[in-house]
């Protein structure tokens, strides 16, 4: 079977538990590309027998950039699929938003999967969120978890998978999904603050060019962030010169109304006994 692991991961997280799982299909005799986003052609879903999809949460949702790809994705017709991601707080809508589409387009998706993932978000409210996780508990779930797809698939059942997540199936009306539907990029963009250059520190190396995922940076010689910044603050966090620099203002406290630990125990999917720091 050809396996296709697409995935989208900033700053690794999601990448790692794709490769676990990679790791188990190729060992049953597979053959697996692992597909990073700014390599990813709509052909790669179409190509494969078996597609899993992953991406981190962002404001409780998959990343604007994942989002808009999937828009176009060609027929799959019951070619069959599986999502994954990793979350530093309130994972929200972000397995459905990878999911729906697939099945738009007619693909068989059969299960979903979720675990932490440390949270590299610079305001200060979430800094280091979950550290070192994915750990070597949760790529160990990713494997078990891609073992039980293929016996899934060699069973011949139709439907999903038993140990699945089900929020990779329906909308869920919990806070954060809530949050996941509310806040989108015009918003997003209203309450937090844009990244600035310093220019003494800057060097040109281009580095926040090639890393923006929504292309919205320029350099007139040095940064420019344009209107369609999604606020990830990639450039910021990755920037090898700590160029880029954000006021948090206000922005970190409403950050902190809204995903603080308090919440994510009571209305989120932090269980009883988990750490979050
Ligand atoms: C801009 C941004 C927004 C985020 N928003 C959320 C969120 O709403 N909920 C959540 O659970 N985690 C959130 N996170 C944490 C990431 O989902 C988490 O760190 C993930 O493991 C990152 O994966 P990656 O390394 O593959 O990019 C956010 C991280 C960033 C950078």
């Amino acid at each position: 079977m050809q396996i296709n692991i697409v995935c989208f991961s900033q700053t690794g997280n999601t990448r790692k538990v794709g490769k676990a799982m990679g790791e188990v299909f190729k060992a049953a005799g597979h053959a697996v590309r692992n597909i990073g986003f700014n390599k990813l052609i709509h052909e790669d879903f179409s190509s494969a027998d078996l597609i899993g999809l992953g991406a981190p949460s962002f404001e409780s949702q998959a990343p604007t950039p994942v989002r808009e790809f999937l828009k176009d994705l060609p027929l799959l017709n019951g070619k069959k699929a599986f999502v994954f991601s990793t979350s530093g707080g309130g994972p929200g809508r972000v397995l459905y938003d990878l999911s729906k589409p697939l099945m738009i387009r007619g693909a068989d998706v059969i299960g979903g999967f979720l675990c932490r993932g440390t949270c590299f978000h610079p305001v200060p409210c979430l800094v280091n969120r979950f550290p070192n996780r994915p750990d070597s508990r949760d790529l160990s779930r990713a494997r078990s978890f891609a073992k039980s797809v293929l016996v899934h698939l060699s069973s011949g059942i139709p439907g999903a998978l038993a140990d699945s997540r089900p929020d990779a199936f329906k909308h869920g009306l919990g806070f954060y999904n809530i949050i996941g539907a509310i806040l989108k990029d015009p918003l997003v963009r209203f309450l937090m603050p844009k990244p600035k250059a310093d220019p003494q520190k800057c060097t040109e190396c281009k580095w926040c060019v090639h890393e923006c995922p929504t292309h919205s940076l320029t350099l007139n010689p040095k940064p420019e962030i344009a209107k369609t910044c999604i606020r990830c603050y990639r450039c910021m966090t990755g920037c090898p010169e700590n160029a880029l620099s954000v006021r948090w203002g206000i922005s970190n406290f409403m950050v902190w109304t809204l995903y603080n630990t308090t919440f994510e125990r009571w209305l989120g999917d932090i269980k009883p006994g988990e750490k979050l720091y």
